[in-house]
Order: structure tokens, then C-alpha cells, then sequence
């Protein structure tokens, strides 16, 4: 059985191809973990040719967590306006104060302390520990979470997921190998259409040796991501609408159902509420004193 085996041979195939293949991406030319951060939380909702400029100017405009950690969450979501689920914005602008204010500025480095902090989950310590601090711990984003399963022959859930993939991690590559990974699950193991003809595991891989029998094993795996809902017509876009006004200056509430143009609802007023209600519980929006609403200060 192929799946399971996590030879040496593998290994040098795979740390080859990424060689050749690296993408020149500007987040793999530092070690910074506040660069790293803010690559990794653009990059979980966020293709990644958009993300290239956005963490460019991001990174010109608060360089360290200091500098972000000054600024006031309003200006950081009207810097991610475009990118899409800002609540990553919040919990970055979070984790920047956090760092400040109980951590002395030190960005920390292991996995329980980067797991305290706002909207850090599993997938983004890791990728702070291997792309900043060169540790060999396992990445598993959608993109390897697919190629794991896929690899495996089966859907694999969370714990085994991270297992697998921390064991076939090479000792002293963590950077190179996690990157790595990372670029033959978007190039080669594609969601749809995979390249197996590219692919430096396919040789290994359970279910390209089975002939791609259905359903795909890594549809319903850990980390991999479903297709996602529809957009038009969504809270998501509504929230998005009110988002891009209030960059603009504040909104009185009872302009919220023109900001955000639902115009096939019943009640239009009551369905605007919902969205005003669900972004102030969010920390997205607060209400000013005049009573319009604002970005939070
Ligand atoms: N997706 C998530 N992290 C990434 C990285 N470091 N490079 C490219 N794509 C990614």
C-alpha cells in the first residue's frame, strides 16, 4: 500500500519540486513574524494574486505590531476594505495590541502562547512557527489538508490530518517543506482538475494510483474548504455594502437598506437590522454618539 509511506525518497522528490517550482510570493522573503502573520490571515479567505498588493501596502503602513497596535481598529478595516471577511482585520489588529500589552512586544513563539491570541487558530501558529521561526511543524491549510486525504486514499479527520502531516515533515526543512506543500496542493492537487502528471507525490498517492475513483477523498477531509455559498444576495455582500459606506464616512441607520440594496425582502428595514446588529457584535461597527453609525475608533 502506498498511501502511509513517508520515505526519504518521497521527501527529496518533494523538496525538489519545490525547489524548481517555489513561487516567488514577497511573504517568503522575510522572517518577520508580524509579516508572516498578516500574509497568513490575508491569505485564509483571500486568493493570493489579490493578496500580494494588499500585504504590500499593509505592510508600508504598520510595518511591526507597535505600529499597528497604534492604530485604531476603524483604520484597520478601512485599510482591508476589498479583502473580504473583516473580522480577520479585528482579530489581527487585536493580536498586534495583545502582543503590545502582555507580551512586552515580543512576538511569541510557541503554539499554546500563539493560540491565546485573537483569531489565531491551529493552521495560522503554525505557519507563523515554520515560516518566521524556521520550526518543523506541520501547516495544514485546504491546500495540503487535500493533497494529505488524497494521498491517504480516504477523508481524514483533524487530529489525523495533523499527525500525518507533522510526521512527514523532514527534520531542519520546516520552511522550505511546509512552502513547499503548500505550492503542489494549488498547482498539482488542485480541487478540481489535478495535475497528477506534475505532481511529485503522485507516485505515492492512494487515490492517483486507484484511477480517481469517486467521491474524491478529500471532499469532507480536515482543513479542506467547501465550496462557498453563494455571494449575491448574501449577509456577506450586505455586510460588505454597509462595510464599504462606513469607509467612506458614517451612515445613519435609516439609509442601512439603501447602503446595502436588498430590495426583495419583505421588510427591508427589519432585514437591515439584522446586518447592523450582527457587525456591532462583530466589533465592526459601533454606534456614535449623534447616532449614526461608525467604524470602531
Ligand atoms: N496560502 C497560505 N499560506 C501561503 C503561503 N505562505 N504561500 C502561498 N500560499 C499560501
Amino acid at each position: 500500500m502506498a498511501s502511509g509511506v513517508t520515505g526519504p525518497a518521497e521527501q527529496a522528490r518533494i523538496l525538489d519540486w519545490s525547489r524548481a517550482h517555489h513561487r516567488d510570493l514577497p511573504w517568503r522573503h522575510t522572517r518577520d513574524p508580524w509579516a508572516v502573520l498578516v500574509s497568513e490571515v490575508m491569505l485564509q479567505q483571500t486568493q493570493v494574486d489579490r493578496v500580494v498588493p494588499r500585504w504590500r501596502r499593509f505592510m508600508e503602513r504598520w510595518p511591526t505590531t507597535v505600529a499597528c497596535a497604534a492604530a485604531s481598529p476603524g483604520e484597520v478595516l478601512a485599510e482591508w476594505q476589498g479583502l473580504g471577511y473583516p473580522r480577520r482585520a479585528r482579530a489581527l489588529h487585536a493580536s498586534a495590541q495583545r502582543i503590545e500589552a502582555d507580551h512586552g512586544g515580543d512576538f511569541p513563539d510557541d503554539l499554546d502562547t500563539l493560540l491565546t491570541l485573537p483569531g489565531i487558530g491551529p493552521y495560522t501558529a503554525r505557519a507563523v512557527l515554520a515560516f518566521a521561526f524556521g520550526r518543523d511543524v506541520a501547516v495544514v491549510d485546504t491546500n495540503v489538508g487535500r493533497v494529505l486525504a488524497r494521498r491517504h486514499g480516504a477523508p481524514l479527520g483533524a487530529a489525523a490530518a495533523q499527525a500525518r502531516a507533522d510526521e512527514w515533515v523532514p527534520q531542519g526543512h520546516g520552511w522550505e517543506w511546509n512552502q513547499g506543500l503548500l505550492d503542489v496542493g494549488a498547482r498539482c492537487c488542485r480541487p478540481r482538475d489535478p495535475a497528477c502528471g506534475d505532481c511529485p507525490v503522485a507516485s505515492e498517492c492512494a487515490w492517483h494510483l486507484a484511477g480517481r475513483p469517486e467521491p474524491d477523498p478529500a471532499w469532507g477531509s480536515a482543513a479542506v474548504s467547501r465550496p462557498q455559498s453563494r455571494f449575491e444576495g448574501s449577509a456577506r455582500q450586505a455586510r460588505g455594502r454597509l462595510m464599504a459606506a462606513l469607509v467612506g464616512g458614517p451612515v445613519d441607520p435609516t439609509d442601512v437598506a439603501a447602503v446595502i440594496r436588498w430590495s426583495d425582502v419583505p421588510d427591508r428595514a427589519a432585514a437591515a437590522a439584522v446586518i447592523v446588529d450582527g457587525l456591532v457584535r462583530d466589533g465592526l461597527v459601533e454606534l456614535a454618539e449623534d447616532g449614526t453609525l461608525v467604524l470602531p475608533r
